[in-house]
């Protein structure tokens, strides 16, 4: 059964550490603002936002142990970086755990930290408000997309995904090649439109 939203915040307050949690509450009430803006459900865009980080604060072989338990498939670049299942993971604890039943939310769950080709407007919303929450204050350009947000997502999302590319880039991290297409995707969508 689904938990109402105060139930909800209780779990995740005891599951998250402090920073988590208040980042937790800048990402669902960004999401309801931009929900307002894109004429989508205010309750989903909440559910999605609370939730996506639900499985983030627990231990990496917490994680590993988890994802096999509930037989989520783990690939090679997870394994060597555990925290990067947080997604997944928090994908199937919303369904299981806080008794969402809605897919459109796993999804929005699922792809918020890679994104994807051709997202949903709530994927959009959720992948746009985790990087621009008030409590952020890492990326150097965040009053430029912040703004940008509320005037066109498409380019928002092309954007953070750009900025996010290039961060990685310079760390010599691991790109997941469905951020690499789903770059591509939103850079060309947004040629075509401009
Ligand atoms: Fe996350
Ligand atoms: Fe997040």
């Amino acid at each position: 059964m689904q938990m109402d939203v105060i139930s909800i915040r209780k779990k995740l307050k005891k599951k998250l550490d402090e920073q988590r949690y208040e980042h937790t509450l800048g990402v669902a009430f960004t999401a309801m603002s931009l929900a307002m803006k894109y004429d989508v459900d205010l309750h989903k865009a909440e559910l999605a936002g609370l939730l996506h980080d639900c499985a983030k604060c627990m231990p990496d072989e917490v994680k590993l142990h988890k994802c096999e338990k509930y037989n989520i498939e783990i690939s090679d670049t997870e394994r060597k970086n555990p925290s990067l299942l947080h997604s997944k993971l928090g994908a199937y604890l919303a369904e299981h755990k806080y008794g969402v039943e809605d897919p459109e939310i796993f999804n929005a769950i699922l792809y918020h930290t890679t994104g994807r080709a051709d997202m949903t407007m709530l994927e959009k919303i959720i992948f746009v408000a985790d990087y621009i929450e008030p409590r952020r204050n890492k990326a150097s350009n965040l009053s430029e997309v912040r703004k940008l947000a509320f005037e066109n997502i498409d380019q928002t999302v092309c954007k953070i995904m750009k900025d996010t590319l290039s961060y990685l880039e310079k760390k010599n991290a691991v790109i997941d090649n469905e951020t690499m297409h789903a770059y591509e995707f939103y850079a060309s969508e947004t040629r075509k439109t401009n």
